[in-house]
């Protein structure tokens, strides 16, 4: 799967796939990675990419045209080019586009900066619009990052034990049950007794009562939905 940044802070990236996982999984040819800067492609003479709002309002907006010649220059190299615009008015991104996106060969995502990006540059050239959450925040680096990140970690390899991924959170809906390591003791708490006699199929029903019980607590929206599954897998 190749990735595609496009960006005008290219640096805020790439230190990103230095190190772990992703830098072996670059390492492997698993993914690969690289970058785009509108500055680059700018018509205009002092190298400007953005422009006041039209109709008021604070700050600046990304232009289109070096948006939209960078996806071009793109495309032109790659049709089948999947362009990915963030934006905290996108949908919210879950584990399930995770997964979905994984089987796609080549992604760009694109990243506003100042007060974002020219609505109509999206509304022409965007496969999907994502958002990370409801918050705003200062580009869309860091959403991109976060997609590329929870993507690659679907594509077959990435992973040394692919059993890891399906017991992660959001998997089943559920969150994933708490996990512990050595001391069996630490400050006074004993890991659950269970979980140190071997035998899997009794962990396998305590990680699932405990990975409902945490959902319930932390994240009772996603229980309903759980439950409700439940009852009609029944
Ligand atoms: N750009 C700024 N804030 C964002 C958010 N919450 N999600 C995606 N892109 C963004």
């Amino acid at each position: 799967m190749k990735f595609t940044f496009v960006t005008l802070f290219s640096h805020i990236i790439k230190c990103y796939f230095e190190d772990s996982i992703l830098k072996n999984a670059i390492s492997k040819s698993l993914i690969s990675i690289d970058f785009e800067n509108p500055r680059d492609f700018t018509k205009n003479k002092h190298k400007k990419v953005d422009s006041p709002l039209i109709g008021g309002g604070a700050g600046m907006l990304m232009s289109s045209q070096p948006i939209a010649d960078t996806i071009k220059s793109i495309k032109n190299i790659d049709k089948q080019a999947y362009i990915i615009f963030l934006t905290p008015s996108g949908k919210p991104f879950k584990q399930n586009d995770a997964k979905r996106l994984a089987k796609k060969e080549h992604i760009v995502f694109v990243s506003g900066r100042y007060e974002g990006i020219d609505e109509r540059v999206m509304e022409i050239y965007a496969n999907e619009l994502f958002s990370i959450g409801d918050y705003v925040l200062t580009g869309g680096e860091l959403p991109s990052l976060i997609l590329c990140d929870a993507i690659s970690r679907n594509i077959s390899g990435v992973l040394g034990n692919s059993s890891s991924l399906q017991e992660e959170s959001f998997e089943n809906i559920l969150l994933e049950a708490p996990a512990f390591t050595k001391p069996n003791i630490f400050e006074k708490n004993c890991i659950i007794k269970e979980f140190l006699k071997g035998n899997h199929g009794k962990i396998a029903t305590l990680k699932y009562d405990l990975s409902l019980l945490k959902t319930k607590y932390y994240r009772p929206d996603l229980y309903k939905k759980a439950k409700i599954r439940i009852k009609n897998e029944k």
